[in-house]
């Protein structure tokens, strides 16, 4: 057995032919969807992944902005211009990038962007869909997990009745993901760093979908070849330099049946999807 590659190249392209024709359609109407990244800080990572976003954003024909703040802001401050951002109407999705400052870490994050515009899908009214059992992509919810929902849907990856492991319970992966797997009618175990004895969790899986942050964290001992299990690596991990997953890929390929690649996997499949929250977010606040 060889594992299938899960490449994400094949669904965004789709995506992409879909969110450029509703986006001509908002802007013969004179409106014309637009995205503000606010970035606290000069991270270098940060500065990478707001590239990645300006150039999808551009590429289906969106507008995107950077509020670029200083490290210095103070909470009161920073608030006035979330506030300001808010209120704007020709700012359609905002994001703040994490991970801000520890002067703004206490803040209550999720919830500064107003619902309509909270394209990162974190803002508690957004993510009650999800507690209420909601399984409606075109839903302003968390870009990871949606954007693994439609990877797995474009391979025919049908969650139902599955045995789904996901590693990692964090509030934009691991938890949002469970509860939309759950509404999707798999079996979820949601596994975190006091999972006492994981493998026997992962070899009974059909799905796994591993967001812990540690490079090559998961090799061949916990599949079991005859269960025939789906990898979902959501990791981004630096090793030697290398952008890498959490899962030893080359180790484990030869006993599963299918696994998303890093980079090319998930990563892009995060950035289509905060696209496409964009794009659902103007078409509904154009409805009023
Ligand atoms: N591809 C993308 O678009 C994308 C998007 C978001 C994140 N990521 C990547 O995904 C990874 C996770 O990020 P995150 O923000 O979701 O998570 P996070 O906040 O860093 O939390 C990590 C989670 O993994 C669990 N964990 C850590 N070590 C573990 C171990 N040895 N065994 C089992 N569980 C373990 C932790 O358990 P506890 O709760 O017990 O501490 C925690 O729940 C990172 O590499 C990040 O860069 C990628």
């Amino acid at each position: 057995m060889t594992a299938k590659i899960l490449s994400a190249a094949p669904v965004v392209a789709q995506i992409k032919k879909d969110l450029i024709l509703r986006c001509e359609a908002l802007k013969k109407r004179g409106l014309t969807p637009s995205m503000c990244v606010v970035l606290v800080g000069d991270s270098p990572a940060s500065m990478s992944y707001i590239r990645n976003k300006k150039k999808m954003c551009e590429e289906i024909g969106a507008k995107f902005q950077l509020r670029h703040l200083s490290e210095k802001i103070d909470s009161t401050e920073f608030l006035n211009e979330i506030d300001k951002l808010n209120a704007d109407p020709s700012i359609n999705g905002i994001i703040i990038q994490l991970p801000v400052s520890d002067k703004l870490k206490n803040l209550p994050l999720p919830n500064l962007v107003v619902p309509e515009k909270d394209i990162d899908g974190f803002h508690g009214i957004n993510t009650q869909n999800l507690y209420s059992g909601s399984t409606d992509l075109s839903l302003l919810l968390p870009c990871t997990p949606k954007g693994i929902i439609n990877l797995l849907k474009f391979y025919h990856i049908d969650p139902q009745g599955k045995n789904v492991v996901v590693v990692g319970r964090s509030l934009i992966v691991g938890k949002p993901l469970a509860m939309l797997l759950s509404n999707l009618n798999a079996t979820v175990v949601l596994a975190h760093s006091k999972t006492k004895q994981l493998r026997d969790f992962t070899h009974q899986a059909d799905i796994v979908i591993s967001a812990i942050g540690q490079a090559h964290f998961f090799d061949r001992s916990y599949f079991n070849p005859e269960r025939k299990t789906v990898v979902i690596d959501v990791g981004m991990n630096s090793l030697e330099g290398k952008l890498t997953g959490d899962v030893n890929q080359d180790d484990v390929k030869d006993v599963v049946s299918a696994m998303s690649p890093v980079p090319g996997g998930v990563g892009p499949m995060t950035v289509i999807s905060l696209i496409e929250n964009l794009i659902s977010a103007t078409e509904k606040q154009s409805k009023g």
